[in-house]
């Protein structure tokens, strides 16, 4: 286990900066995989420094894949779609939803046995969502329970599926569609609810050929199986508009404050949190909007704010900010109105149960809070209290409690600080950097 690391934050006079954060988690696991499976080189600049994304390059390692790491640069040597060979060991995914669910496409694709598992919390995560779709395409897998990791995956085989997913998921969308890849003919997955693309606009930067219908409110994507896909070449990730919600957010509710984030992701499928905090009278600005390896990429300014208004949050809204509901959570302690999201029951099974992480911390800070089976309700404004946090060895979780202790009274403990690592190692030092 490693050692628990305990950070104190202390209220903030102001913030400022300008800065560029590491690649977005979602891209750059998939710019990892894509380029595993592509023919070719593929040099990935602002690859994320996320433990999550280092798990991923060790599971490809593992499977035979040449990965060079250099500061700012990894490079993958791209073994082509029938090029991936037998692990000599466990994989292992960490604390990585993704890596787990994605990689189990790929594997499911592969005539050997693989077995994959993860950390404590990966182990308690359900992965009945990717073990059904993969088993109706031919694979065989065994799962403790028939739901939780290790996974030993028998692949290979595959045939083309149609499928409609019963969870909003991009990690099963992208699980099955990596599947694809490697059956016979056209796979299908229908989304009732969409949620984001990375891994369609990749598909399409590797020149597979993929087919993208609307449907209803939703969208059926097929891609055709056993096709050669390029290497990426060079490929620039932009930078993690997740990880640059707690900083957004921290310029918002913080006085006299603003911050510029550079060239970041703005994938519409991904920006529902900045729609909303627009709404509430956040002044964010978008500028340079430009694309980059079909991503929207742009910089984004945000200056101290007054919120508010009535938010409801529910339905297909909640894929697009699933993980942002953390700091949206400590945004609403400073509305002036209420917010209420439902349909969220997700949030259970993140990294931790992250409605319960949300409440409990919340309450310790000495904020009123309703909580709901699928979600949750603040009205405010009301005044944070320092106190001592829980990471619940979540990332988002603690970098989301140590943006509320930038505003809080008195002195903010933030036990498990190390847990956001998991998804931007640099917090801590850059938040120290631009706080006054
Ligand atoms: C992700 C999809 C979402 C998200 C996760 C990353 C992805 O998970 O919460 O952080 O990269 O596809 P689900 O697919 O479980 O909704």
């Amino acid at each position: 286990m490693p050692e628990t690391k305990i950070i104190r934050v202390l209220p903030a006079n102001l913030l400022r900066g300008e800065f560029h954060l590491p690649g977005d988690k979602s891209i750059s696991h998939r710019s990892a995989m894509f380029a595993a499976i592509g023919d070719g080189q593929s040099r990935l600049k602002n690859y994320s420094s996320a433990r999550d994304c280092q798990s991923t390059l060790d599971c490809l390692e593992k499977l035979g894949i040449r990965i060079g790491r250099e500061p700012g640069l990894i490079t993958i040597e791209g073994a082509g779609i029938d090029g991936i060979k037998a692990a000599s060991g466990i994989l292992d995914a960490g604390n990585s939803g993704s890596t787990i669910r994605m990689l189990s496409g790929i594997l499911a694709g592969q005539a050997f046995t693989t077995e994959i598992t993860g950390d404590e919390s990966i182990q308690r995560r359900p992965m009945k969502r990717i073990i059904d779709p993969l088993t109706l395409m031919g694979a065989r897998i065994e799962a403790r329970e028939g739901n939780f990791a290790p996974l030993k995956i028998s692949g290979g085989d595959l045939k083309a599926i149609e499928y409609t997913p019963p969870v909003a998921s991009a990690q099963v969308k992208s699980s099955v569609l990596l599947a694809g890849l490697f059956a016979e003919g056209k796979t299908t997955v229908i989304e009732k609810t969409p949620t984001r693309n990375h891994t369609e606009v990749m598909l399409r930067e590797c020149g597979a050929a993929i087919e993208i219908d609307k449907v209803s409110a939703g969208e059926r994507i097929s891609v055709t199986g056993r096709q050669p896909l390029r290497a990426l070449g060079d490929y620039t990730v932009a930078g993690d508009l997740s990880s640059a919600a707690f900083f957004i957010v921290a310029a918002l509710i913080t006085k006299n404050s603003r911050l510029k984030l550079q060239h970041i992701g703005i994938n519409p499928s991904r920006t529902a949190l900045i729609d909303v905090l627009k709404q509430m009278g956040g002044r964010i600005e978008i500028a340079d909007s430009r694309l980059a390896h079909g991503e929207g990429v742009a910089d984004i300014i945000a200056e101290s704010s007054d919120l508010k208004g009535d938010i409801d949050l529910s339905g297909a809204l909640i894929a697009n900010l699933i993980d942002e509901i953390p700091i949206l959570a400590v945004a609403a302690t400073q509305l002036h109105g209420t917010l209420r999201i439902r349909e969220a029951g997700e949030l259970r099974v993140k990294e931790s149960d992250r409605i319960r992480a949300i409440v409990d911390n919340l309450r310790k800070m000495g904020i009123e809070i309703d909580e709901f089976d699928d979600g949750l309700r603040i009205a405010g404004p009301q005044k944070l209290r320092g106190a001592r946090i829980e990471s619940f060895d979540d990332h988002r979780i603690a970098m989301a409690f140590a943006v509320a202790g930038l505003i809080a009274d008195g002195e903010t403990e933030i036990h498990g600080a190390e847990a956001a690592s998991v998804s931007l190692p640099e917090f801590f030092e850059i938040l120290n950097g631009i706080r006054n």
